[in-house]
């Protein structure tokens, strides 16, 4: 069994004041027996929230360049993520597929720099909502996977979430029936190409309007080891109840 993982991408939110939220985080989800905990804040808040994370809290980043150091204006290296605390970051997230025309192929050389740097990736996959109309959804994320996993993978290197892009943000989030199938499709596509027993333990997160009041149902379906959370977790009174649910 994957062990589960709660992981909250505040993404371009959170001046310094916000760290006080991570506390609260911090202090409300260390149980050992518990799921993991993660919050990937913006790159400025970094270094600041894996000095002070305590009780066993993640902290990741939200990504990163595919080379070490470099000309490069603006970007961040996953070296640099690991120096400033990091051990985690997330990939291929659809915010940056769109925003920055990101490809597998890009996700895939961003994910080498993320594990030559030791951290875990948190990778992102999901189809818009013209792909699932057009009953392609299953094609789109089959496809996204396998051209961003390396070969090598393992639970401690590799997350895998599924988050559609029409569910982000949005209020809307996936039936049990969709997510079910195209978690165990996620799964099925790991034991294909890693054998059962790497792949079964590979947590495999649903994100996409995660909150405290739909957390129980998602959890309660096969294959789902955990949520990547974006505006429920911004705030611990919001959050936590999602990592109690997890439990
Ligand atoms: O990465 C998390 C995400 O995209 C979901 O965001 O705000 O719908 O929980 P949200």
């Amino acid at each position: 069994m994957p062990r589960k993982l709660a992981a909250g991408n505040w993404k371009m939110n959170g001046l310094a004041a916000a760290l006080a939220e991570l506390d609260t985080i911090a202090a409300g989800s260390g149980a050992e027996d518990g799921p993991e905990v993660a919050i990937c804040p913006p790159f400025t808040l970094v270094a600041a929230a894996a000095q002070r994370a305590k009780g066993g809290l993640l902290v990741g980043g939200q990504d990163c360049h595919a080379e070490r150091a470099g000309a490069h204006t603006g970007d961040v290296s996953a070296a640099m993520l690991a120096d400033a605390g990091a051990r985690l970051v997330i990939l291929g997230h659809s915010e940056r597929r769109q925003d920055h025309g990101e490809t597998d192929a890009d996700v895939a050389a961003k994910t080498r720099a993320a594990w030559d740097a030791g951290l875990r990736v948190i990778l992102c996959v999901g189809e818009t909502l013209a792909d699932r109309e057009a009953g392609r959804a299953l094609e789109v994320v089959r496809a996204q996977l396998a051209g961003s996993v390396l070969d090598g993978a393992s639970d401690e290197t590799l997350v895998v979430a599924y988050e559609p892009v029409w569910a982000i943000g949005t209020g809307r989030v996936a039936e049990p029936p969709q997510i079910a199938e195209m978690h165990d499709a996620l799964r099925a596509a790991l034991v294909d190409r890693f054998g059962k027993a790497t792949a079964g333990a590979i947590p495999l997160l649903y994100g996409g309007s995660v909150k405290a009041a739909n957390a129980a149902e998602i959890f309660g379906i096969e294959n789902v080891d955990g949520a990547l959370v974006g505006g429920a977790s911004l705030s611990a009174g919001d959050f936590l109840p999602i990592v109690e649910a997890l439990g």
